[in-house]
């Protein structure tokens, strides 16, 4: 008597969870031949015996390997099925309430009963639906403009480098199965054919009338030749005369003694300029917002990546200066005199200032005279050229 209880109020109790909300099933009772409403036994088990109009249904787990995913009045679970097949692997092993799936492993898709690789794209055509375990990738031909160069089952076609974009010109124009190239640039030399302090020499009120003459005489000692000193006066301003046959004077002058005093003190002079650049930390957004600041045209946004990349510090400031000078037949003091600062760091704004009264100053224009009166043949005491920070 005891024992019936206990059993009665375990079914009772497995029943209570589930009531009110469980499905049911119709059940003639063999016996009574009366029409019963049973309730279901939830996934993950099986109807081990129908209701009764007494009893509730009672219901039992399924077996190891055995599955119910649904609400069901089975009087068995099902079996899982067996093993993955070749090239798959089980994504969900089997339990009392799943069966166990199988799917393809990547960059396979069940082709009906076995797993295949995805198609791979041609050259000159692209994925445009990636492949899944279930489906097959889709290729389709690189339109206009477009271009894969690779046989792959994932890449898509790729945009075809725009030359004109990067301020470059078409050397080998694309296809569908081969991307643009581009004219390489020549690489950026952080040379600068005319450094801030000869180009601030050359800026001072005109120098004496015979003062090209004198030059000239003076290269006789040199290398330069007639044809040289004529290509200068034919391809620059008779402004500009002086400052490039000075250079060229120089560039021939290494070896004459005479000169070399002029040279150091335009090294202490370029030496003033890397002292005030110098110590500077800025970010690559500063030297951008500088050198928009500067009036006329904009140096490329490349170039000045390019020049940033190239050439150390403090070189690449006075490099980048000289490419605006170039781009703008500029004089660098009035670009200076022009920044807009507004958006610059204090001491980058410090500096340039600075930088401008520099180029212009006393101890400028001191230089300047000694110059003359050296190439002159006058002989003259050093210049200090001091730049206070
Ligand atoms: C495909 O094109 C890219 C971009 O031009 C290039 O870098 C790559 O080397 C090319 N690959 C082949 C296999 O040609
Ligand atoms: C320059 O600035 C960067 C980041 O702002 C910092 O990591 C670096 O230490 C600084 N270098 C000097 C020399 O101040
Ligand atoms: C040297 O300088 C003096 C005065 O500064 C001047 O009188 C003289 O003519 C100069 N010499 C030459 C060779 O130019």
């Amino acid at each position: 008597m005891y024992k019936f209880i206990s059993c009665t109020l375990l079914v009772a109790f497995h029943v209570s969870i589930t009531e009110g909300n469980s499905p049911k099933y119709t059940y003639y009772d063999p016996y009574t031949l009366v029409e019963l409403q049973c309730d279901q036994c939830p996934p993950g088990s099986f109807v081990k015996h129908d209701c009764t109009t007494e009893k509730k249904t009672e219901c039992a787990p399924c077996p190891s390997n055995y599955f119910a995913s649904e609400w069901n009045s089975h009087k068995d679970c099902q079996y899982c099925s067996n093993v993955c097949k070749e090239l798959q692997f089980a994504k969900k092993e089997c339990s009392s309430t799943n069966n166990r799936i199988c799917e393809c492993i990547g960059g396979f898709f069940l082709d009906i009963e076995f797993c295949s690789p995805h198609k791979e794209c041609p050259p000159g055509y692209g994925v445009v639906q990636l492949g899944t375990p279930d489906s097959d990738a889709i290729c389709s031909e690189c339109p206009k403009g477009m271009f894969s160069n690779v046989t792959s089952s994932t890449a898509q076609c790729q945009k075809q480098t725009n030359c004109k974009k990067l301020g470059r010109k078409v050397l080998h124009k694309g296809s569908s199965t081969h991307d643009t190239v581009c004219k390489e640039e020549p690489a950026i030399s952080c040379e600068i054919d005319v450094t801030l302090c000869e180009e601030s020499l050359f800026r001072f009120p005109a120098p004496p009338e015979n003062w090209i003459m004198t030059l000239i005489q003076r290269f006789s000692s040199t290398a330069v030749t007639l044809q040289q000193i004529n290509k200068i006066q034919e391809t620059h301003s008779v402004a500009e005369q002086p400052f490039y046959l000075f250079k060229l004077y120089k560039s021939q002058s290494k070896a004459d003694d005479s000169f070399t005093p002029l040279l150091k003190d335009l090294k202490e002079c370029e030496k003033g300029v890397s002292n005030l650049l110098g110590p500077l930390n800025l970010t690559t957004k500063n030297i951008m917002t500088l050198m928009r600041g500067l009036p006329g045209k904009h140096v490329r946004q490349e170039d000045i990546e390019r020049t940033l990349k190239t050439c150390d510090r403090p070189k690449h400031l006075v490099k980048l200066l000289s490419l605006w000078r170039n781009k703008n037949k500029g004089n660098t003091i009035e670009g200076l005199k022009q920044l807009k600062m507004g958006q610059l760091p204090k001491v980058l704004r410090k500096r340039m200032k600075k930088l401008g009264q520099f180029l212009s100053g006393d101890s400028m224009y001191s230089l300047y005279q000694k110059i003359i009166l050296e190439i002159n043949g006058n002989q003259t005491q050093p210049v200090k050229m001091e730049v206070l920070l």
